[in-house]
C-alpha cells in the first residue's frame, strides 16, 4: 500500500509571526481522521521554530530546496546537515520554480537527489511540463526525460525514500487545475515508466502526488484517482482551513 500524502509548499511566504500563527491554526485541526501523511514545507527562516513547535505532532517538516555540498563557500546556501539539525525529514527537489527561475538543471538536481539520500532525507522530486509542451502533446516525453536525467540514477532500494510530485507548470498558481482524468492519465504513465526502469513493485510502492491549483473543491475528485496518491499544495496551504479540508479529502 502506497503512502498517501498531502504536503504544503509555503514557497516564499510567511515571516516568523505569520508562520507561527499559521502553524497554531494547523495544530488546532484534527488530521488524525485523514488517511494522509501531512507535511509542511516552510521557508528556511521558519524551520527551527516550527520544528520546536511540532515536536509532539504528526505533521512532518520539509525544506523547499537543499544544497548538494556538505559545507563551505556557498554563500546563501543551506547544507543537508543544517536541515537535519532543525528536524527536516523531507526535501522538495526540482520544483518548476527552481528549474525555471533559478536555472536548476537536471544534472544539478541529480546531485541534490544523491546528497539528500546520503543524508537519509525523503525526497519529493518534482516533474511537470510547460503549457507549450502540453499543447504540443510532448508532456509524456518531458516527464520521462526529467525522471531519467534527475532521478533514475537512484537504486531500486533507495526509491523507498522517493515521492514523485507531478506538477504541470501551466496549473501552478493559475487556477487552471488539471482535470482528474488528465492527472490520472499522466500519473499512470509515470508509474509505467517507473515499472519499466525498476520493477512493478517499486512502481506500485512509489507515491505520486499531483500539484497545481489543488483546492478544497477539487481535491477529493483528483485524489480519488487510482494513481494519484495525494497532493503538493501551494496557495491553499497558506490557509489552515483550506489545507485541512484538502487533507481530509482522503
Ligand atoms: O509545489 C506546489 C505548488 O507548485 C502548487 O502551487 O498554488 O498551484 O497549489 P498552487
Amino acid at each position: 500500500m502506497r503512502t498517501q500524502i498531502v504536503a504544503g509548499n509555503w514557497k516564499m511566504n510567511c515571516n516568523l509571526d505569520e508562520a507561527l500563527h499559521l502553524l497554531n491554526d494547523l495544530k488546532l485541526k484534527d488530521f488524525s481522521k485523514s488517511n494522509a501523511k501531512v507535511i509542511i514545507a516552510p521557508p528556511y527562516t521558519n524551520l527551527y521554530p516550527i520544528h520546536q513547535n511540532l515536536k509532539d505532532s504528526s505533521i512532518k517538516i520539509s525544506s523547499q530546496n537543499i544544497n548538494e555540498n556538505e559545507e563551505g563557500a556557498f554563500t546563501g546556501e543551506i547544507s543537508p546537515d543544517m536541515l537535519k539539525s532543525v528536524g527536516v525529514e523531507y526535501v522538495i527537489i526540482g520544483h518548476s520554480e527552481r528549474r525555471a527561475i533559478y536555472g536548476e538543471t537536471d544534472d544539478l538536481l541529480a546531485k541534490k537527489v544523491t546528497a539528500s539520500l546520503k543524508h537519509d532525507f525523503k525526497i519529493m522530486f518534482c516533474i511537470g511540463e510547460k503549457l507549450e509542451q502540453r499543447k504540443a502533446d510532448k508532456h509524456f516525453e518531458v516527464v520521462k526525460e526529467q525522471l531519467e536525467k534527475g532521478l533514475f540514477h537512484v537504486s531500486a532500494s533507495d526509491m523507498k525514500n522517493v515521492v514523485i510530485a507531478y506538477e504541470p507548470v501551466w496549473a501552478i498558481g493559475t487556477g487552471e487545475t488539471a482535470s482528474p482524468e488528465q492527472a490520472q492519465e499522466i500519473h499512470e504513465y509515470i508509474r509505467k515508466v517507473l515499472a519499466e526502469k525498476y520493477s512493478q513493485d517499486v512502481a506500485d510502492q512509489t507515491s505520486i502526488l499531483y500539484g497545481g491549483s489543488v483546492k478544497p473543491n477539487n481535491a477529493k475528485e483528483i485524489f480519488a484517482k487510482k494513481d494519484v496518491d495525494g497532493g503538493l499544495i501551494g496557495g491553499a496551504s497558506l490557509d489552515a482551513k483550506s489545507f485541512a479540508e484538502i487533507v481530509m479529502s482522503f
